[in-house]
C-alpha cells in the first residue's frame, strides 16, 4: 500500500471543471464511514450540511443545529476522506450579526473539524462576512434561493425567484461573486433562472431543486439513497436503503430468536 498522501480537490480543480463544461456533483456527508465510501466514489465536494438537522439528528428542519455539532460531524467527515474537499455549512445564529462572528466560526471549523471551506446562506447582506472570511484565506461556498434556516420568513418549503423575484436572486448571485465566493448552491429555482445564473457566473453554480441547466449538483445523501422517510420531489432515490436495512434487521432478529445467531463462525473457543 502506498504512503503517498492523496491531493484534494481544491477551488481551482472546481474553476477547471466549469472552463471544460465538466459537470460533477457534491454529495451530503455526515459521517466518517460515509464520508469514505462517498471518497471511493470519487464525488469532489462532501458537504456538511446543517440538513443534518432533519437528516441525522431528529429535528424538524436546520435552525436547532449548533456549531459544536457541525464541528463534530465535520471532523469525522474529514477523517474519514483523503480526496474530497469539506465543505461545512455555517448554522443558524453563527454568523449573522457581524464579520468578526462569521470569522469566529470560520476559525474554529478550520482550526478543529479541518474543513477545506465554509457554505453560508444570504444575499448581499452577508457580503461583508464572506469578505471577512476570504480576507483571512478560508474559501467561501454561497446558497441562494429556498434557503432553509429562513424556511419561517419565507413561509414554508417553496420555490424561490418566480417572476419578479428573479431580478433578486440574479443581483444576489452577483453580489456573493463579486464578493469572491468559489461556488454558489442554488437551492429550488426554476430550471431557467437557475441555467441563466450558471451561464452569468463565472464561478460553479451547484444546484439542488433548480434543474438540469446548473455546472454541478447536490443531494442530501439520505434522500438519494432511500433511508429519508419522506424526501422532497426534486430528490431521486437511486436505491431503497430503509427496506434494505429494515429487512437484514429484522432477518438478525429472528436468528437471534430461532437461537441461529450466533453460528459455529461467529464463536470462539
Ligand atoms: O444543508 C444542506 O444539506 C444544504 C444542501 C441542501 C445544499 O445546504
Amino acid at each position: 500500500m502506498s504512503n503517498a498522501v492523496a491531493r484534494r480537490t481544491s477551488i481551482s480543480d472546481l474553476a477547471a471543471k466549469k472552463r471544460r463544461g465538466e459537470k460533477w456533483a457534491m454529495i451530503t456527508c455526515y459521517e466518517q464511514m460515509m464520508a469514505e465510501v462517498f471518497d471511493e466514489a470519487q464525488i469532489p465536494v462532501l458537504l456538511v450540511g446543517d440538513s443534518a438537522g432533519n437528516n441525522f439528528l431528529g429535528e424538524e428542519n436546520t435552525i436547532p443545529v449548533t456549531l459544536d455539532q457541525i464541528v463534530m460531524l465535520s471532523a469525522a467527515v474529514v477523517r474519514g476522506s483523503r480526496k474530497a474537499m469539506v465543505v461545512a455549512d455555517f448554522p443558524f445564529g453563527s454568523y449573522e450579526k457581524s464579520p468578526k462572528q462569521a470569522l469566529a466560526t470560520g476559525v474554529r471549523l478550520f482550526k478543529e473539524a479541518k474543513v477545506h471551506a465554509i457554505k453560508l446562506e444570504g444575499g448581499k447582506k452577508v457580503v461583508p462576512q464572506i469578505k471577512k472570511l476570504i480576507g483571512a484565506g478560508i474559501p467561501v461556498m454561497g446558497h441562494l434561493g429556498l434557503t432553509p434556516q429562513s424556511v419561517h420568513a419565507l413561509g414554508g418549503f417553496k420555490v424561490q425567484g418566480r417572476g419578479d423575484d428573479a431580478a433578486r436572486i440574479m443581483k444576489d448571485a452577483k453580489a456573493l461573486e463579486a464578493a469572491g465566493v468559489f461556488a454558489l448552491v442554488l437551492e429550488l429555482v426554476p430550471a431557467e433562472l437557475a441555467e441563466a445564473i450558471s451561464k452569468e457566473l463565472t464561478v460553479p453554480v451547484i444546484g439542488i431543486g433548480a434543474g438540469n441547466g446548473c455546472d454541478a449538483q447536490v443531494i442530501v445523501w439520505t434522500d438519494l439513497m432511500g433511508l429519508t422517510a419522506n424526501p422532497p420531489k426534486f430528490a431521486k432515490a437511486y436505491r431503497n436503503l430503509r427496506q434494505e436495512i429494515l429487512s437484514g434487521v429484522q432477518e438478525w432478529v429472528s436468528d437471534v430468536a430461532a437461537g441461529a445467531f450466533p453460528a459455529e463462525e461467529q464463536t470462539f473457543h
